[in-house]
């Protein structure tokens, strides 16, 4: 009899946003993942969904190419083509799943539909070997990205429940706005983590916001930061200069400290000590920081993915197609593209 664990391999592809991505899992270890960023948004202050859909036009066979050589491997030993069928923007979206659906269809390899948010969550069960140590179910995961921000319980690959999210902008979302305020360019997240190195993050105060339950909200604290610099560049027209690393540093303080918040009330409300975190933001070394002490304080498991799984990939893509295959959930020729689809 045979008991070894099934090794499918997976070719998935990521298009929900401003990144084309291809990669290639065997079993659970990924040996390609091809990222192809669009630097076209950058003088725009965010994603301009027509261009956005141009690029993954432009990208998207290229870079599936390049996926397969890299993994050294052809079309015929793929299992399963897994695609990003949702959220995302609805241009995007459809280039990656329209190229899937004739990809499957003139290859006749099956086709399967992944939630870009269960991709992001899943993408801590990506072995770099088989030692590595993956979340204990049920685990909580803080998923913090430039579109999202959730806390999601996990009690299975498949079976996950929203506990809370933004209800209005995300985390990302509001270290880049804030970041184009002080005149950085897109994507600001990245730039604002580099500045306040070098800042006090108890220059300014900035209101920490608290939504009821497990609930985020954003935009109250973008308003007043405006507001602030507004009047602080009537009194000195050099004010953000002056103070752009104070400014980085108390501003990136008051996301962080919002975003960890509710994560502690979530573990506790749920008393769950298996805490992963996802998405862009996820790659924020202050937030890091902060978690590991609260890891140590709380006793918790902290899994914190590889950089390049943090931010969109279709390596994460590949891995939930990974747990589909294995449960034989495949998606037919008439799947669509879904801007708003939900955690299951
Ligand atoms: O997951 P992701 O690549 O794409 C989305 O699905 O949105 O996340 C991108 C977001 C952007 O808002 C970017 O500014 C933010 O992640 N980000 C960061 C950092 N690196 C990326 N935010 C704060 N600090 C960082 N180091
Ligand atoms: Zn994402």
């Amino acid at each position: 009899m045979n008991n070894q664990p099934i090794k499918p391999i997976i070719l998935g592809i990521e298009s929900s946003c401003d990144d084309t991505s291809a990669a290639v899992l065997v079993g659970d270890q990924i040996k390609s993942n091809i990222i192809a960023t669009q630097k076209v948004h950058e003088s725009y202050g965010g994603v301009v969904p027509e261009l956005a859909s141009r690029a993954h036009q432009q990208h998207i066979v290229p870079v599936i190419n390049e996926a397969l050589k890299v993994a050294n491997i052809t079309l015929k030993d793929v299992d399963a083509i897994a695609f990003t069928q949702g959220p995302g923007l609805l241009g995007s979206l459809l280039v990656g799943t329209s190229f899937a659906k004739s990809l499957s269809l003139a290859t006749n390899i099956p086709l399967i539909a992944v939630n870009h948010m269960e991709g992001h969550v899943l993408a801590h069960f990506i072995k770099e070997d088989e030692k590595q140590v993956v979340p204990n179910f049920p685990f909580l995961c803080l998923t913090v990205s430039g579109g999202h921000t959730q806390l999601v319980k996990v009690t299975s690959p498949l079976n996950m429940t929203v506990i809370g999210a933004t209800i209005d902008d995300a985390a990302g979302e509001a270290f880049d706005k804030a970041a184009k305020m002080l005149g950085l360019p897109y994507p600001g997240g990245p730039l604002v983590d580099k500045h306040a190195k070098s800042g006090n993050k108890f220059a300014f105060e900035f209101p920490i916001p608290n939504m009821d339950e497990l609930n985020f909200s954003f935009s109250g604290l973008k308003t007043s930061f405006l507001y602030f610099l507004k009047k602080q560049l009537k009194l000195n027209e050099n004010f953000i200069q002056e103070n752009l690393n104070d400014l980085c540093a108390s501003m990136q303080h008051t996301i962080v400290t919002a975003v960890l918040n509710k994560l502690t009330q979530a573990a506790a409300l749920h008393n769950i000590s298996e805490i992963a975190i996802a998405g862009g933001v996820s790659a924020n070394s202050y937030l890091r920081d902060q978690l590991n002490i609260l890891a140590n304080k709380h006793g918790w498991n902290m899994f914190i993915p590889k950089f390049e799984y943090c931010t969109d990939n279709a390596a994460m893509i590949a891995i939930a197609g990974k747990f589909k295959y294995v449960q034989k959930q495949f998606a037919t020729l008439d799947a669509v593209p879904n801007p708003r689809l939900k955690i299951s």
